[in-house]
């Protein structure tokens, strides 16, 4: 994980050589400790925010506290100025099987409304990073829906996805009846919201709900690879590019033409263009500095 300047100050002073179990001990105390997700850096330059959810007896159910760790994850990588880009992913058994069913089964309808249940799920939608799902096993009901709210979805050719929430007497509740439509269009989308059938990650690919399909003990060193990519460029001119293709969800045509139009223009306000294109007439790497 990052550390905050504050921190490292902080950690500097509190370091005393003849004292290294405070010291470990005072750092344990600083690093988020997690139960239901791992968390780590990787690729090469180790720019890449890695989070793995690890609930194996629940399939990856996403139970309140896991939500909450993710969203956490997400926030301090999107703080940490050294990772470019994120990777969300499970087991070789299940991305996510789904909301947990035993924890909102006796939700009442008051108390949905009162606690605003499932709004807080949006974490991966509001981070300012690109996220790539590297999906293996099931990604069910709110699993399909996290991988949809990611900005890229790998899978494993051995994935499933599914909206199966109309046959436990619900309906899709974090987007799985929105994203879903609008990534594989109307047809599709009402045939696996309204049946909670299955469908393998090569339909999924031909649907454009996944950008592409690899081998299952690939798709997670490939979804980094991606991330490497994606964080070799200036991380100012990717939160814009992500920025305006996310604003084709949100608007007509010609609004999102406008806006950019607009966010294009503003490239040129940033150091990071005037290198880009110094590089390229000069022949040379560039070397962005996020600026
Ligand atoms: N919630 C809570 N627990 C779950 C779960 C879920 N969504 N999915 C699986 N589990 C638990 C099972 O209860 C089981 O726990 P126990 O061993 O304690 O009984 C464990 O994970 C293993 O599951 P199974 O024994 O069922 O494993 P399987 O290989 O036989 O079947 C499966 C796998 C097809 C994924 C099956 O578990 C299943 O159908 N799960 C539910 C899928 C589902 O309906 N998801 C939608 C949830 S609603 C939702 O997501 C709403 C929303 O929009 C946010």
């Amino acid at each position: 994980m990052a550390t905050p300047t504050v921190t490292r100050l902080v950690l500097r002073s509190a370091y005393n050589p003849r004292n290294l179990a405070g010291f470990i001990k005072f750092y344990s105390s600083q690093a988020p400790s997690y139960e239901f997700i791992k968390v780590e850096k990787a690729g090469e330059k180790k720019n890449v925010g890695l989070i793995t959810l690890n609930r194996p007896k629940a399939l990856n159910a996403l139970c309140d506290k896991l939500v909450t760790e993710i969203n956490d994850a997400l926030k301090s990588f999107d703080k940490d100025e050294t990772v470019g880009a994120i990777v969300l992913t499970g087991s070789e058994k299940a991305f996510a099987a789904g909301a947990d069913i035993k924890e909102m089964a006796n939700n009442t309808f008051s108390q949905n409304i009162q606690g605003q249940f499932l709004v807080g799920w949006d974490g991966v939608s509001r981070t300012t990073k690109p996220v790539i799902a590297a999906v293996n096993g099931y990604a069910l009901g709110g699993g399909c829906e996290v991988a949809m709210m990611c900005d890229i979805i790998y899978a494993g050719d051995k994935a499933r996805f599914a909206q199966p929430e109309v046959t436990i007497g619900t309906i899709p509740g974090a987007g799985g009846t929105q994203r879903l439509t609008r990534a594989v269009g109307k047809s599709k989308a009402m045939e696996i919201v309204l049946t909670g059938n299955q469908i393998t990650a090569e339909e999924a690919e031909k649907a454009g709900l996944v950008s592409k399909v690899f081998p299952a003990d690939k798709v997670v060193d490939e979804a980094i690879k991606l991330g490497e990519k994606i964080s070799s460029h200036s991380q100012l001119t990717v939160a814009m590019a992500k920025d305006a293709v996310n604003t084709a969800y949100e608007t007509t045509l010609q609004q999102g033409l406008n806006y950019e139009k607009k966010m294009f223009w503003g490239t040129f306000a940033t150091a990071d263009q005037k290198e880009g294109m110094s590089a390229f007439a000069e022949k040379r790497k560039p070397n962005f500095k996020n600026e």
